[in-house]
């Protein structure tokens, strides 16, 4: 019997550069896609699949994070008072329970892996999901949910993975696959072998790289306590999961749906017209409005 996953650690401290100077003054993740900010959809996926407690990880100059997730009496009190129940509505479903959302400061940028490892004391001794915001999943069932429904059946940890545009390996962290998985024949769902943070281009052991939702034992906490900086002079999750592998199985799974990367202007473009286009009130005006633009 697996245990279950309750708690999520959302690393947002990043700067933000490939986002600047829109990331300026707003955490690159408080960015709009369309009418919300990149973390509240986030936030519904974690919810989604069975998330009870959020840990995000922030740096200095990020409150707006903690404040978008509490009340706002003064907001609310004027929409009563106007009557504007839908919009009160929405802003209050986003607004986290008492004692389910924890912040925890980074104090340096020291890597994915020094992030995570940040989390450890609130997470305990239990498994927990690990995703990164700037990857926006648009998916059915949603994508943490599709990860937590493969753990059910592997238990161990899990790696959502999908293939990587050419030529863009060395940007990511990517797996190595069971050889007996050979690509004609697999599924979705693989055991690995093995993981690289960034290979050096022609390296790479697969075409597959992680992207952003993980679900991972414990375990990695006391690997990360001692990992040395890796890639980029940064301590580096992928190094602490190899580590890890050594003891625990790690299966890779190919979910079902589009990521958007957020973290890049394109991508962030490309999310705030899907998201607009599959609006539920207002995707057929935004389909009009970008129609007339082209
Ligand atoms: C991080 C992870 C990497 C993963 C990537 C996805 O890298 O270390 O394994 O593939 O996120 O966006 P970063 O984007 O922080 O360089």
């Amino acid at each position: 019997m697996t245990k279950r996953v309750r708690k999520a650690v959302l690393p947002v401290a990043g700067l933000g550069t490939r986002v600047l100077p829109g990331a300026k003054t707003t955490p690159k993740n408080m960015l709009n896609v369309f009418d919300r900010p990149i973390l509240a959809y986030v936030v519904d996926e974690a919810r989604a699949a069975g998330i009870e407690h959020i840990v995000f990880i922030v740096s200095r100059g990020q409150g707006a994070i903690e404040d978008y997730f509490d009340a706002s009496p003064e907001i609310e009190s004027a929409l009563e008072a106007k009557g504007k129940a839908d919009i009160l509505a929405e802003v209050r479903a986003d607004v986290g329970q008492p004692g389910q959302m924890s912040f925890i400061r980074q104090m340096a940028p020291l890597g994915l892996g020094h992030a995570v490892w940040c989390a450890r004391d609130v997470i305990g001794d239990e498994p927990f999901a690990v995703m990164l915001p700037d990857m926006l999943m648009a998916a059915r069932p949603p994508a943490l949910a599709q990860a937590v429904d493969a753990y059910d059946t592997t238990g161990g940890n899990i790696i959502v993975v999908e293939p990587v545009p050419e030529g863009e390996a060395h940007k990511y962290g990517i797996v190595a696959l069971d050889d007996r998985a050979n690509e004609a024949k697999r599924g979705r769902l693989n055991k690995m072998t093995g993981m690289v943070e960034k290979p050096a281009p022609g390296t790479e052991p697969s075409n597959l790289f992680i992207s952003g939702r993980y679900i991972l034992q414990p375990d990695i906490f006391r690997i990360l306590e001692s990992q040395p900086r890796g890639a980029g002079g940064e301590i580096q999750l992928t190094d602490a999961m190899a580590t890890l592998m050594k003891t625990q199985t790690f299966h890779a799974l190919e979910y079902e749906g589009t990521t958007y990367d957020c973290g890049d202007k394109l991508g962030l473009l490309r999310a705030n017209v899907a998201f607009a286009l599959a609006h539920r009130d207002l995707g057929e005006a935004a389909r009009a409005a970008i129609k007339a633009l082209l």
